[in-house]
């Protein structure tokens, strides 16, 4: 991305700020990559994004050490299951090392492989504690790291052996992010963000998904977007937060002059209603399934919803006679749904109900929206988001319902009427030092002037005359001003109006107010 262009990304991002800056947002910087099953398990394992397109890999340095590990390991537990699921030829893979395997082994009830005990795979653990049958608790863990403080809280007294393997770094399997609300979240439980009640971050940065580049499809592409995230206590969960921003984004819009675009709007309901529409869905695809591409047909029995994103044309027909989540919202979810719908009619702010709209990440439940813009073609999602209330529990955080969007800023910038040469500013003067000795009193002014917030092009008093003006002609520049030995002496400098011609002779100490008033 080279200028002038970047000065039409700095436009809009300015415009963003100040817009977040009014609805009292305050921005968070999360990493570039995180490590993989955060995103695995946030944007969920069937959806294009995590299934196709991350960009993923071992860290080199520590692949070494883990080496060391599976060997250990494999000559202790021969059968583990946790490395036949590494082994290339087996179906899982793809699956990057898990974090995390228990398994049944002889005489110990489970025996628990986590080679890292990260913050996440302690999460882990604690969830499939819970889903263990509590008498049969007895562990033996082997681990190449020592046991965290706070490992006896989450396991409780359950008896427990740790073997360690003793390696002094640890590998990890890391992904550039394809999107940032799994990383805010992460964030959200690992800085405890509950304490401060309701948060409202915005984010701008870049994304990586590894998808085939077209017109708007990049991959690397640039997110602007923003979470709103907290306690239930906070109102976190209030149709209003949903509206709030999608009142936000209308704003945002309107002010950068982008007209034409259309906000639709679905609710895909709450965790209750989704396992009777997920049933429905089966339902209604089991006797056509098998006419459908190989990756629907998989979508179908492990994840019914993902089966919306199938894009092969022939299946088509069928997915468009599937039943519609509409019909299956709860009462809270659908008066959910009421209350965003009216808020919006209530500040003006347009809409249309899509319920085929279920959106690719499965962290989603109840209101999502996109909007897209006629002028941008094939990809004509500007942007996109939802609710994802059990995104924190699923991650092993606390309940902290959110709701947020992201705005791809490469197909905003496409979608903007303004040019580039519209918005960059011009150098308000040029000075062209004549002679030698002259750099020196040229960089004098040249401060002088920029410290009133002028925009100064230094020349070179190796250049002659014609050549400065053609240059200061050629940059926009408005005012050319002429530093020779005379000039210097006097106390004056010839300052040449470029638009009219004009020349006049300006007292140094006027130079300043003189190409500021003729703005
Ligand atoms: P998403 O729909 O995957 O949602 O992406 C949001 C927007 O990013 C899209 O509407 C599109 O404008 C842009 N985008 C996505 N992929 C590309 C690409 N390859 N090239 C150019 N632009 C692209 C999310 O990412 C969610 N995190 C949104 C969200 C925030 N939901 C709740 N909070």
């Amino acid at each position: 991305m080279l200028p002038p262009e970047t000065a039409l990304w700095n436009f809009v991002e300015a415009a963003a700020r100040d817009v977040f800056r009014v609805y009292n947002f305050h921005e968070i910087r999360t990493p570039i990559f995180e490590e993989t099953h955060l995103f695995a398990r946030s944007v969920g394992e069937e959806t294009d994004i995590v299934s196709k397109e991350m960009y993923t890999w071992e860290d080199g340095l520590r692949a070494a050490d883990y080496a060391v590990y599976k060997k250990w390991i494999t000559t202790l537990y021969p059968s583990s299951e946790m490395f036949r699921r590494m082994d290339p030829d087996s179906a899982l893979a793809q699956t990057p090392i898990p974090a995390l395997s228990i398994e049944l082994h002889g005489k110990w009830n489970f025996v628990v492989f986590a080679y890292r005990l990260t913050y996440q795979v302690l999460m882990e653990l604690k969830l499939a504690l819970e889903r263990l049958d509590k008498d049969k608790r007895l562990f033996r863990i082997v681990t190449a790291e020592p046991l965290p403080d706070n490992f006896r809280f989450l396991v409780g007294d359950a008896p427990v052996i740790t073997e360690r393997v003793s390696i002094d770094s640890v590998p990890q399997w890391l992904t550039l992010r394809p999107e940032n609300t799994a990383g805010v979240v992460r964030a959200y439980i690992e800085h405890k963000l509950w304490e401060r009640g309701l948060n409202k971050l915005f984010y701008i940065g870049p994304m990586f998904r590894r998808e085939r580049p077209q017109k708007g499809r990049y991959r690397q592409f640039y997110q602007i977007g923003a979470e709103v995230i907290g306690p239930p206590s906070a109102g976190s969960e209030s149709p209003a937060r949903d509206a709030e921003l999608l009142e936000l984004l209308a704003t945002f819009l309107d002010r950068l002059g982008i007209t034409g675009w259309t906000l639709q709007l679905n609710s895909i309901g709450c965790p209750a209603d989704r396992a009777s529409y997920n049933e429905a869905l089966r339902e209604a695809l089991k006797p056509v399934v098998h006419q459908m591409d190989a990756d629907c047909q998989r979508r179908a029995v492990t994840n019914p919803l993902r089966v919306f994103d199938c894009k092969v044309p022939e299946d088509q027909p069928i997915i468009e006679k599937l039943p519609r989540i509409s019909e299956f919202l709860d009462e809270p979810c659908r008066k959910h749904f009421e209350e965003v719908k009216a808020i919006l009619k209530s500040v003006g702010v347009e809409f249309q109900i899509n319920d085929r709209l279920v959106r690719g990440l499965d962290y989603y439940s109840r209101t999502a929206f996109e909007f897209t813009h006629g002028a941008l073609g094939a990809q004509n999602a500007i942007l996109g988001g939802g609710r994802y209330d059990g995104l924190s529990e699923s991650l092993g955080g606390p309940a902290a319902p959110g709701v947020g969007f992201s705005i791809g800023e490469d197909r905003l910038v496409l979608a903007l009427k303004e040019s580039a040469e519209a918005v960059q500013r011009k150098p308000d003067v040029y000075i062209a030092p004549l002679g030698a000795g002259m750099d020196r009193e040229a960089a004098r002014l040249a401060r002088e002037l920029r410290r009133h917030d002028i925009v100064v092009e230094l020349g070179d008093e190796k250049f002659r005359l014609p050549k400065s003006l053609e240059r200061a002609s050629k940059i926009g520049a408005r005012f050319a001003l002429i530093v020779g030995e005379n000039e210097v002496k006097a106390g004056a400098f010839a300052l040449k109006n470029l638009e009219t011609g004009e020349q006049r002779s300006v007292a140094r100490g006027e130079l300043a107010e003189s190409i500021q008033a003729e703005h």
